[in-house]
Protein backbone atom coordinates (compact mmCIF):
# COMPACT_ATOMS: atom_id res chain seq x y z
CA UNK A 1 0.00 0.00 0.00
CA UNK A 2 1.16 3.26 -0.88
CA UNK A 3 0.79 6.45 1.03
CA UNK A 4 -1.81 7.79 -1.13
CA UNK A 5 -3.92 4.50 -0.72
CA UNK A 6 -3.71 4.62 3.12
CA UNK A 7 -4.74 8.02 3.31
CA UNK A 8 -7.84 6.52 0.78
CA UNK A 9 -8.19 3.72 3.31
CA UNK A 10 -8.41 5.70 5.96
CA UNK A 11 -11.20 7.97 4.70
CA UNK A 12 -13.04 5.03 3.67
CA UNK A 13 -12.71 3.62 6.98
CA UNK A 14 -13.80 7.09 8.63
CA UNK A 15 -16.94 6.95 6.66
CA UNK A 16 -18.04 3.65 6.62
CA UNK A 17 -18.36 4.66 10.82
CA UNK A 18 -15.45 2.60 11.74
CA UNK A 19 -14.27 3.78 15.59
CA UNK A 20 -11.78 5.27 16.44
CA UNK A 21 -9.28 2.72 17.16
CA UNK A 22 -9.34 0.62 14.35
CA UNK A 23 -8.54 4.62 12.61
CA UNK A 24 -5.65 4.02 14.78
CA UNK A 25 -4.73 0.80 14.32
CA UNK A 26 -4.87 0.41 10.62
CA UNK A 27 -2.75 3.54 10.82
CA UNK A 28 -0.18 1.84 12.65
CA UNK A 29 -0.45 -1.49 10.71
CA UNK A 30 0.12 0.09 7.05
CA UNK A 31 2.53 3.14 8.17
CA UNK A 32 4.99 -0.13 9.42
CA UNK A 33 4.38 -2.22 6.19
CA UNK A 34 5.35 0.83 4.08
CA UNK A 35 8.88 1.33 4.62
CA UNK A 36 10.96 -1.82 5.74
CA UNK A 37 13.44 0.41 7.66
CA UNK A 38 10.06 0.60 10.51
CA UNK A 39 11.17 -2.06 12.77
CA UNK A 40 9.07 -0.49 15.37
CA UNK A 41 5.85 1.52 14.76
CA UNK A 42 3.37 2.05 17.71
CA UNK A 43 1.27 5.25 19.13
CA UNK A 44 0.98 6.81 22.22
CA UNK A 45 -1.64 8.66 23.42
CA UNK A 46 -1.23 12.10 25.60
CA UNK A 47 -3.73 12.04 28.77
CA UNK A 48 -4.38 14.40 31.57
CA UNK A 49 -2.06 12.86 34.03
CA UNK A 50 0.25 13.88 31.86
CA UNK A 51 1.56 10.48 30.52
CA UNK A 52 1.76 9.22 27.06
CA UNK A 53 0.22 5.59 27.31
CA UNK A 54 0.94 3.08 24.28
CA UNK A 55 -1.97 2.67 21.98
CA UNK A 56 -1.52 0.32 18.95
CA UNK A 57 1.95 -1.04 17.66
CA UNK A 58 3.40 -3.44 15.54
CA UNK A 59 6.79 -4.85 16.94
CA UNK A 60 8.17 -6.33 20.05
CA UNK A 61 6.35 -5.83 23.06
CA UNK A 62 7.83 -2.45 24.90
CA UNK A 63 7.99 -2.03 28.55
CA UNK A 64 7.70 1.38 27.83
CA UNK A 65 3.54 1.67 28.20
CA UNK A 66 3.50 4.53 30.65
CA UNK A 67 6.24 7.39 29.74
CA UNK A 68 5.77 10.99 31.40
CA UNK A 69 6.37 14.00 29.81
CA UNK A 70 9.76 14.72 29.97
CA UNK A 71 11.05 11.65 29.82
CA UNK A 72 12.68 9.42 27.20
CA UNK A 73 12.70 10.33 23.39
CA UNK A 74 8.45 10.41 23.45
CA UNK A 75 8.35 12.37 25.89
CA UNK A 76 10.71 15.08 25.41
CA UNK A 77 9.18 15.72 22.31
CA UNK A 78 5.87 16.62 24.03
CA UNK A 79 7.26 18.81 26.88
CA UNK A 80 9.13 20.70 23.56
CA UNK A 81 6.51 20.51 21.60
CA UNK A 82 8.26 19.12 17.92
CA UNK A 83 8.72 16.38 16.53
CA UNK A 84 11.98 14.62 16.51
CA UNK A 85 14.10 12.62 14.32
CA UNK A 86 17.09 10.87 16.18
CA UNK A 87 19.86 9.53 13.97
CA UNK A 88 21.31 7.80 16.60
CA UNK A 89 19.84 6.87 19.73
CA UNK A 90 22.89 5.44 21.42
CA UNK A 91 24.13 9.52 21.51
CA UNK A 92 21.08 10.56 23.66
CA UNK A 93 21.48 9.88 27.39
CA UNK A 94 17.84 10.48 28.08
CA UNK A 95 16.68 7.47 25.88
CA UNK A 96 14.02 4.68 26.76
CA UNK A 97 15.20 1.45 25.40
CA UNK A 98 12.31 -0.61 23.44
CA UNK A 99 15.39 -3.02 22.13
CA UNK A 100 18.76 -3.41 22.37
CA UNK A 101 18.48 -3.02 18.68
CA UNK A 102 17.22 0.20 17.82
CA UNK A 103 19.78 2.66 16.47
CA UNK A 104 17.43 5.80 15.33
CA UNK A 105 14.03 6.88 16.25
CA UNK A 106 11.06 9.21 15.01
CA UNK A 107 8.31 10.71 16.83
CA UNK A 108 5.94 12.74 15.19
CA UNK A 109 3.54 14.61 17.36
CA UNK A 110 -0.32 14.27 16.40
CA UNK A 111 -1.70 17.22 16.86
CA UNK A 112 -4.01 20.41 16.27
CA UNK A 113 -1.95 23.52 17.00
CA UNK A 114 -0.75 23.92 20.35
CA UNK A 115 -2.83 20.68 21.43
CA UNK A 116 -0.84 18.00 21.69
CA UNK A 117 -3.37 15.07 21.43
CA UNK A 118 -1.07 11.53 20.57
CA UNK A 119 2.02 11.20 18.50
CA UNK A 120 3.73 8.37 16.07
CA UNK A 121 6.62 6.91 17.10
CA UNK A 122 9.38 4.45 15.13
CA UNK A 123 11.91 3.04 15.85
CA UNK A 124 14.27 1.27 13.29
CA UNK A 125 17.49 -1.17 13.74
CA UNK A 126 19.79 1.68 11.09
CA UNK A 127 21.26 4.63 11.90
CA UNK A 128 19.37 7.34 10.41
CA UNK A 129 16.72 5.51 9.02
CA UNK A 130 14.44 8.42 9.14
CA UNK A 131 14.76 10.57 5.82
CA UNK A 132 12.94 13.54 3.62
CA UNK A 133 10.62 11.13 2.52
CA UNK A 134 9.84 9.21 5.58
CA UNK A 135 9.30 11.82 7.94
CA UNK A 136 7.06 13.27 5.25
CA UNK A 137 4.72 10.35 5.14
CA UNK A 138 4.48 9.62 8.60
CA UNK A 139 3.52 13.21 8.95
CA UNK A 140 0.56 12.56 6.59
CA UNK A 141 -0.34 9.97 9.06
CA UNK A 142 -0.14 12.19 11.60
CA UNK A 143 -2.30 15.51 10.29
CA UNK A 144 -5.28 12.85 9.37
CA UNK A 145 -4.81 11.52 12.83
CA UNK A 146 -5.32 14.82 14.47
CA UNK A 147 -7.90 15.59 12.38
CA UNK A 148 -9.82 12.44 13.35
CA UNK A 149 -9.21 13.47 17.26
CA UNK A 150 -10.96 16.59 16.15
CA UNK A 151 -14.40 15.35 14.85
CA UNK A 152 -14.58 12.63 17.78
CA UNK A 153 -14.46 15.99 19.90
CA UNK A 154 -11.24 16.20 22.13
CA UNK A 155 -8.27 13.67 23.15
CA UNK A 156 -8.27 11.13 25.72
CA UNK A 157 -7.63 13.85 27.94
CA UNK A 158 -11.06 14.33 28.12
CA UNK A 159 -12.41 10.97 28.69
N1 LIG B 1 12.52 4.97 22.85
C1 LIG B 1 11.38 5.64 23.39
C2 LIG B 1 10.54 4.70 24.22
C3 LIG B 1 9.51 4.00 23.42
S1 LIG B 1 10.10 2.59 22.68
O1 LIG B 1 11.08 3.01 21.70
C4 LIG B 1 8.87 1.82 21.91
C5 LIG B 1 11.81 6.83 24.24
O2 LIG B 1 13.00 7.03 24.46
O3 LIG B 1 10.93 7.58 24.67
Amino acid sequence: MTIDELMIQLEELLASGADFDRLLETAVQELSRMDPRFHWTGIYELFSDNVLRLGPYVGSPTDHVFIGVGNGVCGTAVAEKRNLNIPDVRQISNYLACSAETRSELVVLIRSGDRIHAQIDIDSHQVAAFNDDAVAMVQRVADWLAKAYEARGGTRLDG
